[in-house]
């Protein structure tokens, strides 16, 4: 269901032939050609208003184009944008110190694209393995749970269990044990049997697999075996942090604290690329000067984004709202699986939510991806993930009558197949 080139009659048209012809096919988006945000809407080229219901993949999280982030950014923007880590800032400083403060944490390592954070704490929790655990050189493994998405970059694919995300990139890299999700006895015989583990890493909820919610104590258990086994837990929240799921991180669900936090997408509002690595001191200061780092990792642009990005998730409480307002959409869309048998489940927590289709036999593995081009002519965007399951995850700015606008969409749309 690649689109094809056609002769351009619209500016749609034109801009979807141009990213065809000049740009590598490597995503499959859903035909819409949007120009302009506001909240928790999207416009396209012919105004036509949507209800946008990924948010960037959780990235949009304060809304589009929120005023005080924008605010931020362009008077910071006409001040320094960039001095890399050559010399110091004025502005690193302050967000690390609001990061750690936010998340209590010591200390904060700012990069850039949720995989450089992954990668960031991959290679802490092998400095780590080496300097402070004493796993011989070379030899420290990190485990993962099967279905994991953390990004593109080769130390990520390297944990995946996709093949569109590895077929022909190998070879791929060495020292990495996959196991199953949501699987505490798997966990424990894993860590048991090899005295080179240094890490686990796992995403609370595994958003791009679907949005698997393990079940209730899966952390808590995660978080009791890591210390017994004296590995590093890492809990990738670049896609459940800041809110997303109801509470500031989505470890905070079951009060546990991972040895290293890993955020992204949100931490910027959507406005610009940010990632960070929260941890405590001893795992931090393993790596030296020179060991790590990234031209625009923890730009002063990036900071003020990030400072004003996570205020306003405080000052609008948008963590509480995330959590009702995720209340309402899983109550109508389990009224709706009553009513139709193509909504199979549904599944969440806060604002990050998915329904499983059953598949129609006359549409098989594009029923989703069909119903997903419904909703867009019915004005709300959203896409599946892994053929059969539509996430929903609207910007954390959704009012309650906004969301019952936007369950009638979804319901009208599904009701009509
Ligand atoms: C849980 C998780 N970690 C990491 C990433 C990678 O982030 P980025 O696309 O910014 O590299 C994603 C992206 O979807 C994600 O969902």
């Amino acid at each position: 269901m690649i689109l094809e080139p056609t002769t351009p009659v619209s500016s749609a048209d034109k801009a979807m032939q141009l990213e065809w012809k000049y740009g590598a096919h490597n995503y499959h988006p859903i035909p819409a050609v949007l120009t302009r945000g506001e909240g928790i809407f999207v416009w396209d080229v012919d105004d036509k208003r949507y209800f946008d219901f990924l948010s960037a993949y959780s990235a949009v999280s304060q809304g589009h184009c929120h005023p005080r982030i924008i605010k931020a950014m362009m008077e910071q923007a006409q001040r320094l944008t960039l001095t890399s880590r050559a010399f110091y800032n004025d502005k690193t400083g302050l967000c690390e110190k609001y990061l750690c403060d936010y998340f209590g944490f010591d200390k904060a390592l700012i990069m850039n694209s949720g995989a450089e954070g992954g990668e960031t704490a991959l290679k802490l929790t092998r400095k780590w393995a080496y300097k402070v655990k004493g796993i011989p050189q070379d030899q420290a493994k990190v485990v993962f749970a099967a279905g994991n998405f953390w990004g593109r970059t080769l130390a990520a694919i390297s944990s995946s269990t996709d093949p569109s995300s590895t077929n022909d990139f190998g070879p791929l890299l060495p020292g990495y044990i996959i196991i199953p999700y949501d699987d505490l006895d798997a966990l424990e015989a894993t860590l048991q049997s090899d005295p080179n583990i240094a890490g686990f890493m796992v995403e609370p909820i595994q958003g791009e697999a679907g949005v698997v919610v393990p079940h209730e104590g899966y952390l808590r258990g995660v978080r009791e075996l890591c210390t017994k086994y004296n590995v590093l837990f890492i809990a990738d929240e670049v896609q459940t942090g800041i809110g997303r799921t109801g509470k500031r991180v989505a470890c905070d669900h079951e009060g546990i604290k991972p040895d290293l936090l890993v955020l992204g997408k949100a931490l910027s509002g959507g406005t610009m690329p940010v990632s960070a690595v929260m941890t405590s001191d001893e795992v931090m200061l393993t790596i030296k000067p020179g060991e790590h780092g990234s031209t625009y990792g923890g730009n002063p642009l990036a900071c003020v984004v990030t400072m004003e990005a996570l205020q306003v998730v405080e000052d609008e409480k948008l963590t509480e709202n995330a959590a009702a307002m995720g209340e309402v959409f899983r109550a109508r869309m389990t009224a709706l699986s009553q009513k139709t048998e193509l909504v199979k489940s549904v599944r969440g927590k806060g604002l990050l939510n998915a329904i499983v289709i059953q598949e129609r036999p006359d549409l098989g593995t594009e029923t989703a991806w069909e119903i997903c081009l419904k909703l867009k002519g019915n004005g709300l965007l959203t896409k599946p993930t892994h053929g059969d399951k539509i996430r929903f995850a609207p910007p954390l700015v959704i009012n309650e009558e906004q969301m019952h606008e936007a369950c009638d969409i979804i319901e009208k749309t599904i009701l009509a197949f």
